[in-house]
């Protein structure tokens, strides 16, 4: 193992999150035993794999006084939820920019659903910005926006979409240790982990700590957007950013990042009725909810592996869940429940 030491941290998740074995499915399978690791657990309204990065992240801009954050995603971020929440609960100010695929994702005169509902409960200030608008100008915003509190004699802080940069990178470093401990605890040495890549930080954590801690479990992230070259860009860029931030000696060697993205479908936020019913089947089956924009894509893509024979040989297989439960409530429309 790499010595390294954890930069300030603040505690806001309910860690460890337990490893849960999927026993009816894998005998339907055949095998492998697939075991779920639970961050949709890891809060209750902040749930998932973001309030890990934002531990890292959030006790940074604490330590550089800020008083206001702003950040970025989709109009059913969850990252943007847990950040909002997360605002709250440190009696932060939160302004989310969010960006609407389509009129209809975020109807101006409707009723907010989802993260967006929890966003406003939260008492989050939300900028809603037309994709194309959005794309084009979110750097810009983002000036914008720290600009107008700064003249106003306040901090803000910036953070990326999904909280993946070089700081955090560290939730998921330590996720790394948790898993350690899980498997010695469940007497498991999985060949393989798998989770759903979004914007990137999350795999960066895990590739950097599986890394750090020698663990040799293949890690591969099953891509919800874009493809396997932008992730691989990405994670490589989050990581660059984070050893130019901490100085803990890696070697590049022992990185690996494996994106599989035979899997995104529609496209980003949007889902094939494949992965709906795979939804309801895993609900019924084993009464784990999952998204159709994250969890519920990689999941779907995880059993196609599973019954191509790509884990043939393996014994334990972990699938890291990380959250998204409220982005399932804003397309309840698309699951059949009849
Ligand atoms: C529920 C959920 N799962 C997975 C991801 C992907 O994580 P990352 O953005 O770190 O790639 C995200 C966010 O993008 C998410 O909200």
């Amino acid at each position: 193992m790499v010595p390294f030491r954890y930069p300030p941290r603040l505690s806001l998740a309910r860690l460890p999150t337990p490893l849960q074995p999927l026993d009816r499915l894998s005998e339907q399978l055949g095998g492998p035993r697939i075991w779920v690791k639970r961050d949709d657990l890891s809060e209750c309204a902040v749930s998932g794999n973001k309030v890990r990065k934002l531990e890292f992240t959030l006790a940074r801009a604490l330590e550089q006084g800020s008083d206001t954050l702003i950040t970025c995603g989709g109009v059913q971020s969850n990252h943007c939820r847990a950040a909002a929440l997360l605002g709250a609960r440190l009696g932060l100010k939160t302004h989310l920019l969010l960006r609407r695929e389509t009129p209809e994702d975020a109807p101006l005169n409707g009723t907010p659903d989802g993260n967006l509902f929890l966003d406003y409960l939260a008492g989050a200030e939300v900028s809603l910005y037309d994709k194309k608008d959005y794309q084009k100008n979110l750097s810009s915003l983002f000036e914008h926006w720290s600009e107008h509190y700064r003249r106003q004699g306040g901090r803000p802080y910036t953070i990326p979409t999904g909280a993946s940069d070089g700081t955090g990178v560290w939730g998921y470093i330590a996720c790394v240790a948790e898993l350690l401990e899980d498997f010695r605890q469940a007497g498991i040495a999985p060949a393989s982990i798998i989770h759903a890549t979004g914007s990137g930080g999350t795999q960066a954590g895990l590739s950097v700590g599986a890394a750090l801690h020698g663990l040799e479990t293949r890690v591969t992230g099953i891509a919800v957007c874009d493809d396997a070259g932008y992730f691989q860009r990405k994670v490589h860029d989050d990581i660059a950013l984070w050893r130019s931030l901490y100085d803990v000696p890696l070697n590049s060697h022992d990185l690996h990042v494996q994106v599989d993205d035979r899997f995104v479908g529609p496209g980003y936020g949007r889902a094939d009725q494949e992965v709906f019913a795979t939804i309801r089947e895993i609900a019924a089956l084993e009464g784990l909810l999952l998204d159709p924009v994250y969890t519920g894509k990689a999941f779907h893509g995880m059993l196609e592996k599973i019954r191509a024979g790509e884990f043939a040989g393996e014994s334990d297989l972990v699938f890291i869940h990380t959250g998204g439960i409220f982005g399932l409530m804003a397309q309840r429309g698309f699951v059949s429940i009849s």
